[in-house]
């Protein structure tokens, strides 16, 4: 259905009718402004087809971007119209429209692009409704309002953030309608009592409104996070707790598999930040995207204290356990109610990649037995084949960038492991060695990084990498290489938790 081409077809024709309805009641419609208005929808559908293919795709965005639209201009005409008489000059009721209502939505669920999209238009559409002699600074103050309140949501952390950009759209709005003369200054000084409460009122009212209308977005934005199926930033940075109970529950019975988990995450978020992906979902995803291993954490060699359970199994056996830990990993999510992205990840963070050890173990074991057989040692006849299949994880590969960045992570944290003398240009050539062979195993095919996102990657993978590993690393003698500044404080090293530590102190910083 969120794809379906004939409900997406019924939505732009709901949106064209919605707009009809909202221009078809105003006093004084002529031609002129039917032929205006046209133009405009028709752009608006055009731009947003050909400029928005991510919205456009998926019905509930674009549901979500029609009807919040129409619900502004709504509110908006509304509010214009019930306020009529109120004020001692008719245009001091614009004061009163939110007008970063839609703006604000769209920019904090779907991105700033989705924001400025969103202020034009109902800047547009919004000029048509108010009386000609008010369309211009209309338009004015609405479009400057909106393109505030994107700016002001480039990235909001926290709730509270939404009041300070309600509070920035208030003065703009204020300073613009000092501008236009629409609040006068000018009879400050000349009369009395009354010009001063006039415009006290008018300063409280254009404040107030932005405010408003960021407290408004504020509450409602887990509802439509909620309908919608989006995750803003603000519910990831909740999300990124690190008492969640899976997450509690894996610093006790999978402590080498949390540790993996955490310095995952370091990686994943410093390259997503690096290539402008969403940074702290990358950070979210990691934590959780082992969380199948807590089923049989022993079999897995980050929680083994030397005793190793698969000496007791055939290779086939223990890949099967090895490759479950994805499945399991997405049914513990799924009873748990993650989000929906963590699921994804958990079930892309291998792709369908070959668990590499336990094949050529299995090929090994096979060729043993061969030898065996011809030399007429081996009583049976039946050798069993090594199926490459039984041997792959499940799959999908990766289907986003952060997706692929977890998946990269991952391999590049579990492979630096096994590195006995780490020196900068070791680390820089696993970091490439793996990268490159996901490319090759076609893992990276589906998850849109591209090449030169993927160089950034490497790079800021080497650089973390050498910050986790810094005490175990050898720097060639007589040339002295600095760590690196954002995590220089950092001198033992492998407990992440550490690292996890100055990253906080870091944010809280910001
Ligand atoms: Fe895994
Ligand atoms: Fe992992």
């Amino acid at each position: 259905m969120d794809r379906s081409l004939w409900l997406r077809g019924g939505l732009y024709l709901g949106f064209a009718l919605g707009m009809m309805g909202l221009l078809a009641g105003i006093e004084g419609v002529d031609l002129n402004r039917v032929i205006v208005a046209s133009v405009i929808l028709v752009s608006s559908l055009a731009i947003f087809q050909l400029n928005h293919q991510q919205s456009a795709s998926r019905n509930g965005r674009v549901f979500l971007v029609f009807g919040g639209i129409l619900i502004h201009l709504w509110v908006a005409r509304f509010l214009s119209e019930s306020t009529v008489g109120f004020f001692p000059d008719d245009s001091l009721r614009f004061l009163l429209v939110p007008l970063a209502l839609a703006p604000m939505v769209h920019s904090v669920l779907l991105g700033q692009r989705a924001g400025v999209y969103s202020s034009v238009f109902v800047s547009l559409f919004g000029a048509l409704i108010v009386p000609v002699d008010d369309r211009w600074v209309f338009f004015s103050i609405s479009i400057c309002c909106g393109l505030t309140t994107v700016f002001a949501t480039k990235r909001v952390s926290k709730r509270g953030r939404l009041l300070r950009a309600g509070f920035w759209v208030g003065v703009v709005a204020l300073l613009l309608n000092l501008l236009f003369a629409k609040i006068s200054i000018s009879q400050l000084g000349l009369s009395g009592a009354d010009v001063w409460q006039d415009f006290g009122r008018s300063c409280l009212m254009a404040l107030s409104t932005g405010l408003l209308t960021g407290l408004f977005v504020g509450g409602i934005l887990p509802l439509l996070e909620g309908v919608f199926g989006l995750t803003t930033e603000i519910s990831w940075l909740e999300l990124s707790d690190l008492n969640h109970p899976l997450l509690r529950r894996m610093q006790l019975e999978a402590p080498g598999t949390f540790h993996h988990s955490l310095i995952v995450a370091s990686l994943a978020e410093s390259a997503a930040e690096a290539i402008g992906s969403n940074a702290v979902m990358s950070r979210v995803c990691s934590y959780f995207h082992d969380i199948g291993k807590l089923s049989k954490p022993e079999y897995f060699i980050e929680n083994q204290g030397g005793v190793n359970p698969h000496d007791e199994l055939t290779p086939t056996m223990s890949a099967l356990i090895i490759v479950a830990h994805v499945k399991e990993g997405v049914d513990l999510a799924i009873k748990t109610k993650l989000n929906s992205k963590i699921l994804e990840v958990i079930q892309e963070h291998h792709g369908d990649s070959l668990v590499y050890y336990f094949y050529r173990k299995a090929q090994e074991k096979l060729q043993k037995e061969q030898v065996e057989r011809q030399r007429g040692e081996s009583p049976s006849d039946d050798l069993a084949k090594v199926d490459e299949k039984s041997f792959r994880y499940p799959g999908p590969i990766p289907q986003s960038k952060e997706s692929g960045i977890v998946s990269l992570a991952d391999a590049i944290e579990s492979a630096s492991r096994a590195m006995s003398k780490p020196t900068p240009s070791r680390i820089k050539g696993l970091v490439d060695e793996i990268v490159f062979n996901r490319i090759k195993d076609g893992q990276l095919d589906d998850c849109g990084l591209t090449m030169s996102e993927l160089k950034k990657i490497r790079e800021v993978f080497s650089k973390t990498l050498r910050s986790v590993l810094h005490s175990r690393i050898e720097y060639p003698k007589g040339r002295s290489e600095d760590p690196p500044s954002d995590l220089s404080t950092l001198t033992k090293v492998v407990p992440a938790e550490e690292i996890e530590r100055v990253r906080r102190q870091r944010q809280k910083g910001e």
